[in-house]
This record gives C-alpha cells, sequence and structure tokens, in this order.
C-alpha cells in the first residue's frame, strides 16, 4: 500500500498542464465499441480507471495499442463477446457504460453491477428506464444487468431523465447510436463531457445533434466506421490545482483548460478573494492574502460541480468567516472527507445537505484517510496547506482519477512524496 506524505506550507508556483478529462474518457474508451474500424484517441489521461477500460476491451477482443503517450488505439471490429470480466467491471463506477456501447452494437449484453467511489447510494434506474424505451428487455439480478432485445426488437424512442444523470445520459446516447429510429433524450446533462462523447461519436459517424442542451436527438445509422478524435481537458482536475492554490497560496499558470468550462469554479474563487485571469486555453491563479468565506450550493452543469464540493470546502476551512456549502447532488457527500479535515483542524458542521464551516487560521498536519477520489484530492490539497506534514492513505481511490499528481506538484514546488509501505 503506498501513502503520500505532504510537508505542508508551501504556496505553489510555475506551471500545470491539465490532462484529458477522466469523465470523458472513461465513456468513449467504451462507446469504441460501437465502431467497426480504428479509433484513434488522443489526450488520453494515464489513470487506473483508463487502464482497467482497456483490460475490460482487451478481454472482449479489442485490438489496443498505445503509440505514445496520451494517445490510445483501439480497434473493436472483432469483438464477439457481451459479457465482460466481471471482477474488472466491479472496479469501477464508469464501467456501466458497457451497457449502451454492448447493447446497441450487439443487441444484448451482460453487465456486472460497477463499482467504484461509494461516496453515496449511486442507482442506475434511469439508465434502465432509457434501455427499456429503447425496447430493450432488462433483467436485474443482484449483481447483474442482463439486456437483450424485447419482443418488438430495439428502436429509437423518447426518453424523458427524472433526475438529471450524466451516466444515463451518455448511456443512453451509445445505446441510441445503432438502433433503428430515432431517440430523443429528455431532461438530460449538460457536462461538457456529455458534448466531448457526442462529438468522438460523431467524428465516428454517428448522428447526434443538442449534446450540451437539455434535449439530445441520437438518429440510428448502421455503421460507425473509425476516425481520430482528442479527448478535452479535464475541468475538476484543473479545478482541484486552481483549488490547491487557493488554499495554499501561490502564483500558477493552469494549462490546457477551456476557461468556458471553469467558470462555474473560477467565478466562485474570484468570489472568494483569488486572482484569476483566463487566456485562450490556460488561467492564471494567484492567490496570496486570505480568502474570504463563500456560500457555494453544488449543480449539474453549468452549476457549481459536486466533483469540486470537497475541494472548495478546504479553501472554505482556511477562509474569513462563515461559509456554507450545500450539495444537492450527492446528499452524503461530505462523510467522505469532512471528519478527516476535521481531524487536520477544520471547522465544519454538518447539518442535512449543508456544511457550516468556520473558517481557521491553520489547518496542521495528520493522517488520514482517502475515501473517495475527490475527497482524496482535497486532504491533498488539506496537506500542501496545513503546517506539518500530513499522510495520505488510501491513495488508490486518488490514482483513479488523477495524472501524475505528485509530479505535477512537486514541480509546482509542493514537498510531496509518494511512500511505499
Ligand atoms: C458522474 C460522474 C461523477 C459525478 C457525477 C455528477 C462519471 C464516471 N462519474 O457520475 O464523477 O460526481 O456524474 O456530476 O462520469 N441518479 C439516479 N438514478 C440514476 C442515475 C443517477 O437517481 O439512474 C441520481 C444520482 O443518485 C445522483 C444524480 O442522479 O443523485 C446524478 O447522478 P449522475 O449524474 O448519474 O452521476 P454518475 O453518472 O454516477
Amino acid at each position: 500500500m503506498a501513502i503520500y506524505e505532504i510537508k505542508g506550507g508551501k504556496p505553489l508556483h510555475g506551471s500545470v498542464t491539465i490532462s484529458g478529462a477522466k469523465n470523458a474518457a472513461v465513456a468513449i474508451i467504451p462507446a469504441a465499441i460501437l465502431v467497426r474500424g480504428k479509433c484513434r484517441v488522443e489526450n488520453v489521461p494515464d489513470i487506473s480507471d483508463v487502464r482497467i477500460l482497456l483490460d475490460i476491451l482487451r478481454d472482449l477482443g479489442a485490438k489496443v495499442a498505445q503509440p505514445e503517450p496520451g494517445v490510445v488505439e483501439l480497434d473493436c471490429s472483432n469483438i464477439k463477446k457481451t459479457h465482460p470480466n466481471p471482477e474488472l467491471v466491479r472496479k469501477m463506477r464508469a464501467s456501466y457504460y458497457l451497457m449502451g456501447a454492448l447493447l446497441s452494437r450487439f443487441g444484448r449484453a451482460e453487465v456486472a453491477l460497477p463499482g467504484g467511489c461509494n461516496f453515496a447510494s449511486r442507482p442506475i434506474d434511469q439508465h434502465i428506464k432509457g434501455f427499456t424505451a429503447l425496447g430493450a428487455d432488462v433483467e436485474e439480478t443482484e449483481d447483474y444487468v442482463n439486456l437483450k432485445p424485447g419482443m418488438n426488437g430495439l428502436r429509437g424512442n423518447r426518453v424523458s431523465l427524472d433526475v438529471v444523470s450524466v451516466g444515463a445520459t451518455m448511456n443512453i446516447i451509445m445505446a441510441g447510436c445503432l438502433i433503428p429510429g430515432t431517440t430523443i433524450i429528455e431532461n438530460a446533462a449538460k457536462e461538457p463531457h456529455i458534448v466531448d462523447l457526442a462529438n468522438f461519436l460523431n467524428t465516428m459517424g454517428a448522428n447526434i445533434s443538442g449534446a450540451g442542451t437539455d434535449t439530445v436527438k441520437i438518429r440510428g445509422v448502421t455503421l460507425l466506421s473509425g476516425g481520430s478524435y482528442a479527448i478535452i481537458p479535464d475541468q475538476i482536475e484543473a479545478g482541484t490545482y486552481i483549488a490547491a492554490v487557493a488554499a495554499a497560496g501561490g502564483n500558477v499558470l493552469v494549462e490546457n483548460v477551456i476557461p468556458k468550462h471553469m467558470e462555474c469554479i473560477t467565478s466562485k474563487l474570484q468570489e472568494m478573494g483569488a486572482t484569476i485571469i483566463n487566456y485562450d486555453d490556460s488561467i492564471r491563479i494567484m492567490c496570496d492574502k486570505r480568502l474570504r468565506n463563500a456560500t457555494v450550493k453544488t449543480r449539474p452543469y453549468p452549476g457549481f460541480p459536486t466533483d469540486m464540493q470537497a475541494q472548495i470546502c478546504v479553501c472554505m476551512t482556511l477562509a474569513d468567516g462563515v461559509s456554507r456549502l450545500t450539495e444537492s447532488v450527492y446528499e452524503t457527500r461530505f462523510f467522505g472527507y469532512c471528519s478527516e479535515l476535521t481531524s487536520m483542524g477544520a471547522d465544519i458542521l454538518i447539518n442535512g445537505k449543508t456544511a457550516i464551516v468556520t473558517g481557521t487560521q491553520t489547518l496542521h498536519g495528520a493522517t488520514v484517510r482517502a475515501k473517495d477520489l475527490r475527497a482524496g484530492a482535497a486532504l491533498v490539497i488539506a496537506g500542501l496547506a496545513a503546517e506539518g506534514t500530513t499522510y495520505v492513505e488510501n491513495i488508490v481511490y486518488i490514482e483513479r482519477g488523477y495524472e501524475r499528481i505528485v509530479e505535477k506538484l512537486s514541480a509546482l514546488g509542493a514537498d510531496i512524496k509518494r511512500i511505499e509501505e
């Protein structure tokens, strides 16, 4: 088991390059199942979730090559299996995309229920609702979802989501690609990675319009035949480095970002007193004084992302005054990290969906445990900002989603080491 040792209290300086978006990559890789031909995907982050997905595709019979760092070539033409390795599937959340992709390409799929970060109950009823509306016969067991065509076969249809779900939106987009007729998703999620998935599929030959709005239309086509595509930069990885500078202080150029995707995060940090300068594809953040308190409520895009809740909470623990942080997507997310921050000297009171955070002058080093990906990232930020040494355990969660985090932070002047225990 490895841990991170962080000697905190050093401001961050220099530049950091953001990797390709995790939540786009983990959808685009399974989406390659829809393609008969070679897909070249660039800007793929080297993170454990991606490595697991590539193993799943290899096991299904795909050809997978990695000709250079950040580039993956996938050829799923000869896949025959519709039953991905359940042990690999259970290692991550986004393996649920195998359902939509296999269903669309082969008309059937037998997929274990996904694993991954368990910061809340994470139902997939809206995914199932979508598959059923498209004519699939869905059998759910305790640990499996089995999909096959229903009596009237698979056909595009209208699906109105009861909750705005990123995963269900992307899964239904994939499912609709290769089946006859038109699928219309209403109340769709609008996250940048949904647009990225649709752009990838359209590049391969799909006919998807409206991604990024709340109505997405997928006209079924008979063949997706391959091409080349570059994944967008990771909004949340960029937000994490920006929050790290806000909490620990410093002056950093965050490169390879789409500033428009960052507005929901940077506008809050600006309000809290950080200086933010937007360029075409980079953002400079400068912070040399104590932050101000803020009120933040997480919401689906373009709102403040739930995946940045924990990181901004660290900023609030060090801000002047009392902040209010309300979670509206995953209510139980506070439990993944607030007690760890409290052990570092933070003052956080959880009242239902809201954390009331009273800023303190300093956090102090402690031994803390990552319980999920973003909670883990927040503990790293807290360690960077704290006085003394912090040990972050269970970093396997962090390495699911952050490429070379130790190298990137070290290059900014942080004193962080990965230690094999
Ligand atoms: C994705 C992201 C995750 C992020 C989340 C919200 C990936 C791999 N993960 O997760 O990092 O935190 O979006 O931005 O991209 N819900 C249902 N039924 C469903 C599906 C969702 O009730 O069938 C609820 C969830 O419990 C939650 C809300 O809808 O309250 C949003 O979930 P969703 O957007 O689906 O999250 P994920 O796709 O699992």
